[in-house]
């Protein structure tokens, strides 16, 4: 554990920020984080996961303690499920296909999302149809203040869509230090009907698909559709799809027929805002290096020197449009620093 001053934290955003950290720490096992939170005041410290969720504006004045605990192992095993707890500085992918090389089924479509272990529960990440909280079973946690560990149920992290109880009553107050998933060792429940994974592997010549054929069908997709961070600085997702009551949608539908949408309940319709962003003009618009990725307008890319306070300006003018072109917010998907 070794403590560098004024650290690069360039490779450690995929954005690809040049931006500074006034101290920077690794942290590899629970006992020097738990120290080094007793050392510090809580507001002097950031904690970084995998980098791919925030938008850095500027140099960061605080401590920032890099979560790099890991190990992977099986808690509890049937014939039928496996419980496996991955620590939070594992790579989400490289867990992913961990499992499925053991053919452990659940979090195939999952394949391929930046970031780490220890974050995707904040978010509770998301895609193809199948989200984090599906297979989650339990996550321990250090409160920050009194530094006890929690193990939290799927219930107390009340997941929501990209969002949980991290992300809002417990902000900032615990650090995730592993989390715990069910997946199955056999009869594997595959979710093909989200997107174009059924047309993928039909493409693929595949009829009876694999979790590993699966995965490999959601590879094919993201990387035809989503830049690779370590070509093209991004956060993924920038912005959420909006979710909108039945009277703001038929306004919405009233002047654009066409707009594209999925229904979620009776009062509730969620609008993809990769074609309100599309629709309003912007994609592959770019000033300087921020810009709006050519094949998927829910990505704000970085082409080299962009700044976060540009991306930001970007995005802030791509949430008033939008607003005044449809009536409808745009909320961030990432968070800005
Ligand atoms: N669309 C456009 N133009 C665009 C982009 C999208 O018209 O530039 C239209 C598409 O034609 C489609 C609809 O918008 O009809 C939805 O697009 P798509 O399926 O590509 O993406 P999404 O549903 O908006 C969500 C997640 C992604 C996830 C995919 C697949 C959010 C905010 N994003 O995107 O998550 O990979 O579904 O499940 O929910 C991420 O969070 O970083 C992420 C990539």
């Amino acid at each position: 554990m070794e403590l560098t001053r004024n650290h690069s934290l360039k490779n450690l955003n995929t954005f690809g920020f040049n931006v500074k950290a006034k101290q920077y720490l690794a942290v590899e096992n629970e006992e020097n984080l738990k120290n080094i939170l007793k050392k510090t005041y809580a507001d002097e410290i950031f904690v970084l996961g995998g980098g791919s969720n925030i938008l850095l504006t500027g140099d960061l004045d605080f401590t920032v303690l890099h979560i790099n605990l890991k190990g992977i192992s099986v808690v509890n095993e049937s014939q039928d499920t496996v419980i496996i707890k991955a620590k939070a500085g594992e790579n989400w992918h490289d867990f992913v296909q961990y499992c499925i090389a053991k053919d452990y089924g659940g979090l195939e479509n999952l394949s391929l999302i930046p970031g780490n272990v220890g974050t995707a529960p904040i978010q509770n990440i998301g895609a193809y149809g199948v989200e984090l909280q599906d297979y989650f079973v339990e996550c321990e946690a250090i409160n920050r203040q009194t530094l006890e560990t929690k193990t939290f149920t799927k219930e107390e992290c009340n997941f929501g869509y990209r969002n949980s109880v991290f992300k809002n009553e417990l902000k900032n107050q615990y650090i995730i230090t592993s989390v715990t998933f069910r997946l199955t060792k056999k009869l594997h429940q595959l979710h093909l009907n989200y997107g174009s994974i059924s047309q993928k592997l039909a493409e693929m010549n595949v009829e009876h698909p694999t979790i590993k054929e699966v995965a490999e069908a959601v590879i094919k997709i993201r990387q035809e559709k989503l830049p690779d961070p370590k070509q093209l600085g991004n956060s993924g997702s920038f912005f959420k799809n909006p979710i909108i009551d039945k009277k703001a949608f038929e306004q919405l539908t009233e002047k654009f027929p066409e707009a594209k949408y999925y229904k979620i309940s009776e009062n509730q319709y969620k609008i993809p805002a990769g074609w309100l962003i599309d629709h309003a003009g912007f994609k592959g618009f770019r000033k300087n290096d921020a810009g709006v990725h050519k094949r998927q307008a829910l990505v704000l890319v970085n082409y080299g020197n962009a700044t976060g306070k540009e991306i930001l300006e970007l995005a802030n003018k791509i949430k008033s449009t939008i607003k005044e072109t449809y009536a409808i917010d745009l909320e961030m998907e990432v968070n800005v620093i």
